[in-house]
């Protein structure tokens, strides 16, 4: 896995784009990120790469993650995947805001540096700043050796292999699955139970299949896709859990097909938002089987009142009602796992739409695969 991205071509493999065969290798890649890391019989995992025993662990009170653009996304999943399992106040910031803000490192928080390619510069200045003030860093990055890696105490090799199209798919996959690894470490060595340990476990370990299952359900998802390609706008919607995946949805939607893609919190639409929802302006929204479930279909009939084309992602057996909606079922597991589960249609979704008006999905216009200068 520790293979120099420079060794890999751009251009079409098998006459596939790169984005295309990156996301195929997803479920390889996330049983890569948990080989030799899962124990069954303590339920936990090991990151020896943190290099902090156990009570360095017990002794950490709050966790801040850093990340740029879709890693920015996934901390926030991870955010909530550390609260949820270690009962431990977590949150996630743009590293590019972060240093401007004069921000005060504390010594018992853990602050967390989420990067694919270990390059980009406003990442490695974040880490630099805290470690300057005396905080201690953990790295979750794909290149190995690269700048972010070596500036950080230690870290998590993500092992997603070698990442080229830009629309990130397979690394931040792994990283999920990291964020995953490490919220279940830091929760068994407080007070997350055997059992839940054991839930736990057992639910990474039926990733890969589960992302595989997602996989198969292109066609259904290139359908849907090709009536969005048409809409100038759209939003992507999702609630607590579900709002993190919409970010990401929608950051990629907008990265290859050039569309305006608005990610919101569904519990703001009757703020704002609303007002703009009309059959011109497509949304897709998260609804996960969770406790959040009927409140999520009830702002989906507000949504569908107002002539609104609606694209749901949600999990089997999810009733949906009366609702005229696309549906993309997502293999259900552990709901603090669902969030992986449920980012991965919505890559299929911006390919397709993408691929639909065009574009070239692999070099979108205006970006790079790693900002490395300010
Ligand atoms: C660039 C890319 C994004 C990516 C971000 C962070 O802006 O266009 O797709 O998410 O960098 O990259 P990193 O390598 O740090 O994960």
């Amino acid at each position: 896995v520790d293979v120099d991205p420079s060794a890999y071509e751009h251009g079409l493999v098998d006459g596939r784009p790169r984005m295309y065969t990156e996301m195929l290798e997803q479920p390889a890649s996330v049983e890569r990120a948990l080989r030799g890391r899962l124990d069954e019989r303590f339920a936990t995992a090991h990151l020896g790469g943190l290099e902090m025993d156990a009570r360095e662990l017990r002794a950490v009170r709050r966790v801040k993650i850093l990340g740029c653009g879709s890693a920015y996304y996934v901390g926030q999943m991870g955010a909530s995947l550390i609260e949820e399992l270690a009962r431990i106040p977590a949150d996630a910031e743009a590293a590019s805001e972060f240093r401007y803000r004069s921000p005060v490192i504390e010594p018992d928080t853990l602050y967390v540096a989420v990067s694919q390619s270990g390059e980009t510069i406003d990442t490695l200045l974040a880490v630099e700043e805290i470690r300057r003030k005396g905080g201690r860093v953990i790295g979750l990055v794909n290149v190995v050796g690269s700048a972010i890696a070596r500036a950080c105490d230690g870290g998590i090799y993500l092992h997603a292999g070698p990442e080229i199209a830009v629309a990130s798919t397979k690394a931040l996959t792994t990283m999920n699955a990291c964020f995953a690894l490490l919220a279940l470490q830091l929760g068994r060595v407080r007070d997350l139970s055997v059992a839940d340990g054991r839930r736990l476990v057992a639910g990474l370990q039926n990733l890969p299949a589960q992302i595989e299952q997602v996989l198969e359900g292109e066609e259904r998802i290139a359908q849907a896709a090709e009536a969005l390609a048409t809409a100038e706008s759209l939003f992507f919607v999702g609630r607590v859990r579900g709002y993190p995946v919409a970010r990401e949805g929608a950051q990629k939607f907008k990265e290859i097909s050039y569309r305006h893609a608005e990610a919101y919190q569904m519990s703001e639409l009757k703020h704002g938002p609303l007002a703009l929802i009309s059959p011109e302006v497509p949304t897709v929204a998260i609804v996960p089987d969770d406790e959040l479930t009927d409140r999520n279909v009830a702002a989906l009939h507000e949504i569908a009142a107002r002539g609104g084309p609606l694209v749901v992602v949600t999990h089997p057996g999810v009733d949906l009602g009366e609702l005229r909606a696309e549906r993309i079922d997502v293999p259900r597991n552990e709901r603090e796992l669902d969030p992986l589960l449920l980012t991965v249609p919505l890559q299929l979704l911006a390919y397709h739409a993408a691929l639909t008006l065009g574009h070239d999905v692999d070099k979108p216009r205006n970006l790079a695969k790693s900002v490395t200068v300010e």
